[in-house]
């Protein structure tokens, strides 16, 4: 990885401590740090801590003359080319979305051009909270900022939840893909998300796919340098900033919507949506009323967005997802060949919280001479790395 020139920002919380290490293995890494650390992170960690670690000064106040006459907040948020918060605590976070400046950190935060990845930790409860939830749905609509986190698990105070930081390696890594560039000036048209193949105007067929895989693939296209087109059927995740996304809630209207993307341009299409494999033959125009014991509804096959893709002549780089529960490899390759696809993401969707509907998966990536194993991680990590898998595929040609 490229020497970096990073801001890590501390805010109070008990996982500062391991903002010690993350510098540790930053320094490792090759590249330089300077650490912001706000009052309530002194109360966790001393400054002399960081500077050890970083070998610079630590700033911690906005008003400093001393520190100021050296580099300045603003020549700090100059400096930077990557701002990381972790951890980022839910009042930092407060601040950030409000785009406050009361102190050092927001400051630079508000002042620098570079991105900034927030890696949240917290309670599980104060992160569940609705008021912390908004603030993060505001940073998810922020170009400049990217969500990294948090994990699940024990927590500090004995709780167990979402709110955990990431571990410093992961968040090492997590940086690691945004430096990859990979897909720079191409672009990509992704797929995520379930269908609903209407019964009648109440109900519908549907599955549990939440779009997370999706959009975590679409936000690491975005970062590696890509236009991102995102079709995407009815989740309840935030729009990812930066990336043009269409709403669609059918398997018609995602054939539809992904061949209009693809005939704007594409250079590489991943399809990780979730698609109902038939519909109902006929969508009752009123409610329909239990009228027997036993109900039988006719199904009809519904168009395949995929090999759709894959079969136009001018089909661009075709990755497909395999959601299996058994023999994974074996139903992955025979798809990948069936749809004419140049790789398959075979997901074992059988293991207890991995593939639908949770933050975490594993996969493995097959193409014509070759396999890897990919997790198990968080979305966002596995995400980044099969950006980078796939964008080496398409550099190949
Ligand atoms: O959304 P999440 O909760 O994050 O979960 C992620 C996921 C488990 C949904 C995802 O990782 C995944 O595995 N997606 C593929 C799900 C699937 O149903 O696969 P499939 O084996 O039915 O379909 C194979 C491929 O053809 C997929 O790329 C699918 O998008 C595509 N397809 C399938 C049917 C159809 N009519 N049109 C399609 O484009």
């Amino acid at each position: 990885m490229a020497v970096r020139k990073i801001l890590l920002g501390v805010t109070g919380g008990i996982a500062a401590y391991k903002s010690a290490e993350l510098v540790r293995l930053l320094k490792k890494a090759g590249h330089e740090v300077r650490v912001v650390m706000t009052r309530g992170a002194e109360a966790f960690v001393t400054p002399l801590t960081f500077q050890a670690l970083s070998g610079e000064p630590v700033r911690t106040s906005l008003l400093d003359p001393e520190a100021e006459a050296g580099m300045g907040h603003i020549e700090l948020a100059k400096w930077a080319d990557q701002v990381v918060v972790a951890p980022a605590s839910a009042d930092f976070i407060a601040r950030l979305a409000q785009g406050m400046a009361d102190d050092l950190l927001t400051t630079v935060c508000c002042a620098t051009e570079a991105p900034i990845a927030v890696a949240p930790a917290m309670n599980q409860a104060m992160w569940s909270n609705l008021r912390t939830q908004r603030n993060i749905h505001l940073l998810g609509e922020d170009p400049q900022i990217t969500l990294w986190g948090p994990d699940q698990g024990e927590q500090a105070c004995g709780d167990n939840g979402p709110g955990r930081m990431l571990e410093p390696a992961v968040i090492v890594r997590m940086l690691e893909g945004m430096s990859s560039g990979g897909l720079a000036g191409k672009r990509v048209v992704i797929t995520a998300g379930p269908t609903r193949e209407p019964i009648d105007p109440v109900r519908y067929i549907s599955n549990h796919s939440s779009g997370k895989m999706g959009y975590a693939l679409a936000v690491a296209a975005r970062n590696a340098g890509a236009t991102v087109v995102l079709v995407s059927g009815p989740v309840t995740l935030a729009a990812p900033a930066g990336i043009d996304i269409r709403h669609v809630v059918s398997a018609d209207d995602m054939l539809k919507a992904s061949s209009q993307a693809v005939d704007e341009g594409c250079d590489l299409f991943v399809a990780t949506a979730a698609v109902a494999d038939y519909r109902p033959e006929n969508c009752a125009s009123d409610k329909i009323k239990k009228s027997s014991e036993v109900m039988s509804l006719p199904l009809v096959r519904n168009p395949d967005t995929l090999a759709t893709i894959a079969g136009r002549s001018d089909a661009p780089f075709t990755v497909g997802f395999a959601a299996e529960t058994s023999d994974v490899a074996h139903y992955a390759k025979d798809k990948m060949q069936r749809k004419n696809l140049r790789m398959i993401v075979a997901n074992d969707v059988s293991a207890p919280g991995l593939g639908f509907n949770s933050d975490n998966n594993a996969v493995t990536v097959f193409w014509a001479d070759g396999q890897e194993t990919i997790g198990p991680d968080s979305k966002q990590i596995i995400a980044q790395r099969l950006v980078t898998l796939i964008g080496d595929h398409l550099k190949q040609g």
